[in-house]
């Protein structure tokens, strides 16, 4: 296993909509359980592919429900509902934490590492971070979530950051 560096925003593979998975082979595996291992060191509760530069459909999450790290992979949100403001971040834009809304439940389906198809969904952390990760896999940041006006603050914040003129207090 080994830590992976998490690419952060202005990075291009983070725009890039991801190819799926034809093949669960030992690459992937391996690929799987250092996305696993870079999650929990970063700690982080979801990782895309993306994040570490692979621009392929999967992604790893830990919703904090007791069933510990949960691989995803060609997945896909079949069903949403509801609507709920919820405080966000992504390791890609480390600092940072913006409430947006978004559906409440989701569903996503896709497979496991044996290939086998498997489904999960729920409301709260579990729900977010499903929306939030495929999100990733379609080339989409949390960014693009926010409201016009909140995005502009925020994307000046950023360049304001990446310009050093922003201390975030770390
Ligand atoms: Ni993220």
């Amino acid at each position: 296993m080994a830590i992976l560096p998490i690419r952060t925003f202005g990075d291009p593979v983070l725009r890039m909509r991801t190819a799926p998975i034809a093949d669960i082979d030992d690459g992937v595996r391996k690929l799987v359980s250092d996305m696993i291992e870079t999650m929990y060191d970063a700690p982080g509760v979801g990782l895309a592919a993306t994040q570490v530069g692979v621009s392929r459909r999967i992604c790893v999450f830990d919703a904090n429900d007791g069933n510990g790290a949960q691989v995803l992979i060609n997945g896909e949100i079949v069903e949403t509902s509801g609507e709920l403001a919820y405080d966000e971040g992504c390791l890609s834009v480390p600092g940072f934490y913006w409430e947006i809304t978004r559906p409440e439940f989701a569903r996503a389906r896709g497979l496991n590492l044996d290939g086998e198809e498997v489904e999960y969904s729920g409301e709260g952390l579990m729900g977010r971070v499903l929306q939030h990760e495929l999100d990733h896999l379609d080339g989409t940041l949390l960014l693009e979530r926010l409201e016009p006006g909140i995005r502009k603050r925020a994307l000046r914040d950023l360049r304001n950051q990446a310009l050093g003129l922003l201390d975030l207090g770390e």
